[in-house]
């Protein structure tokens, strides 16, 4: 190969393009990590009020009284999570010098499949190994019996924060048990040392589905985060890019701008905000461009959507499946016509076809999770019935269910 060739290739060939720019150091990004999902920002705005007061009622660890169960919440990406983890890190290290035990345990409560499994993530952390602990065997309240001795018996003043507490309430409507109201209760029962509940939920609605009894408790305190607006948000963008790129001309004033004024018309979410800055971020790293702009902003947030559409198609179970391939091959078709061509596709892909009452649960299923539309319509004698429609793209079905070796060949 002469010289030529080669050089040819290098402009060409995008691998090399981006290569060669990161071997430049042209990379835009100067830490990867300040754009990634559980990044502590250095600079937090506009939760000052927040900050202080999660301080202030979880203070009282400090002087080794017990502190009021707290309830936190409000939506998805208001920096509940970053609150209340940058508080405790604070209390913990003001607690190190302390030579009385002072606690503080966090568990997400999405991470964990069981209550069981939840129960041994807090006696971990609690000190307890896999043989006071086994992780499996025990009852649940048995297990919870070993936390609170080891609470009492080395006096330990504790703090039990579950994020994402909606979960667990799940977890718990799944197996009857009334763990939440035991921990709850639990200073009732307990000698020395204490426990104090956190839960953090940006599902309200959670609260209806609990125990009054429990819900009393919990909610001794209330912080509610509010979402942020706009400008807010293009503030902490800022702070984030400062931080993420290597210069400031590596992203377009009206790109931020963008970025938030999207996540701003949602429900202020700084965590789509700041993920939307890292996609297009990555969009233009691979073009080999310095500069992140508006376009790329716009590209992130497409890919994105495709992204969740994407997700939500490959959850759904075969014959939800089947039925959206009904409705794309058959737009505007009733309900029964649906039916029949389902009927088809079962038999093409050798399943035994479900009732039509429940194909009709589930297209009701579909509709309500937006990826299919239904009509009413009247139809003569028959009296009334439901068209249905595809509202995604036909071909990210076809993208998404071709990897399903079962539907490769439907679609
Ligand atoms: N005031 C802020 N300053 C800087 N970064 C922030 C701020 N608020 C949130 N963030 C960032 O936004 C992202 C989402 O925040 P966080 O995880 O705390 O949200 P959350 O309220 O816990 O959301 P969810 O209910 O979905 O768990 C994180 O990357 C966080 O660092
Ligand atoms: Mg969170």
């Amino acid at each position: 190969m002469e010289m030529g060739d080669l050089q040819m290739s290098t402009t060409l060939d995008p691998v090399d393009r981006l290569l060669d720019s990161v071997m430049q150091g042209q990379s835009i990004v100067r830490n990867q990590d300040v754009l990634r999902f559980d990044y502590i920002p250095s600079m937090i705005n506009h939760r000052d009020q927040e900050q202080k007061e999660v301080a202030q009622k979880l203070l009282p660890i400090l002087r080794h009284t017990r502190p009021s169960n707290l309830l936190v919440y409000g939506k998805p990406g208001t920096g509940k999570t970053l609150i209340i983890r940058k508080v405790l890190l604070k209390i913990q290290e003001r607690a190190a010098g302390d030579n009385t035990a002072i606690k503080i345990i966090y568990t997400n409560a999405k991470n964990e499949t069981t209550l069981y499994g939840l129960l041994v993530s807090f006696g971990r952390q609690l000190g307890l190994d896999s043989k006071q602990i086994p992780t499996t065997g025990l009852s649940i309240s048995e297990v919870f019996k070993r936390i609170t001795s080891q609470i009492s018996s080395n006096a330990l003043n504790t703090v039990f924060v579950i994020d994402e507490i909606d979960h667990l309430a799940h977890l718990i409507l799944k197996s009857h048990k009334d763990l939440l109201y035991q921990m709850t209760r639990a200073n009732e029962t307990l000698g020395p040392g204490s426990l104090t509940l956190v839960g953090i939920s940006n599902d309200l609605a959670f609260k209806d589905a609990l125990d009054p009894r429990v819900l009393s408790t919990l909610s001794e305190e209330e912080i509610v985060f509010t979402n942020y607006t706009t400008d807010q948000l293009r503030l902490i963008l800022e702070e984030r890019a400062r931080e993420a790129f290597a210069d400031p001309s590596n992203i377009e004033d009206s790109a931020l701008n963008l970025c938030a004024a999207i996540a701003g018309s949602e429900h202020g979410d700084a965590r789509r905000a700041i993920d939307t800055l890292r996609v297009a971020t990555e969009i233009a790293e691979r073009l080999g461009v310095t500069q992140v702009t508006q376009d790329h902003i716009r590209e992130a947030v497409a890919k994105m959507d495709e992204g969740k559409e994407m997700a939500a198609l490959r959850s759904y179970p075969l014959h939800e499946k089947l039925l959206v391939i009904a409705v794309m091959r058959a737009t505007g078709a009733t309900t029964g016509e649906i039916y029949l061509l389902y009927g088809d596709l079962c038999s093409k892909t050798g399943q035994k076809k479900l009732t039509q009452r429940r194909t009709t649960q589930m297209l009701g299923e579909l509709e309500m999770s937006g990826l299919i539309g239904g009509r009413l319509t009247h139809q003569g004698m028959h009296g009334r019935t439901k068209k249905f429609k595809l509202l995604v793209s036909p071909n990210r079905v076809c993208e998404t269910f071709a990897e399903d070796l079962m539907l490769a060949d439907l679609v």
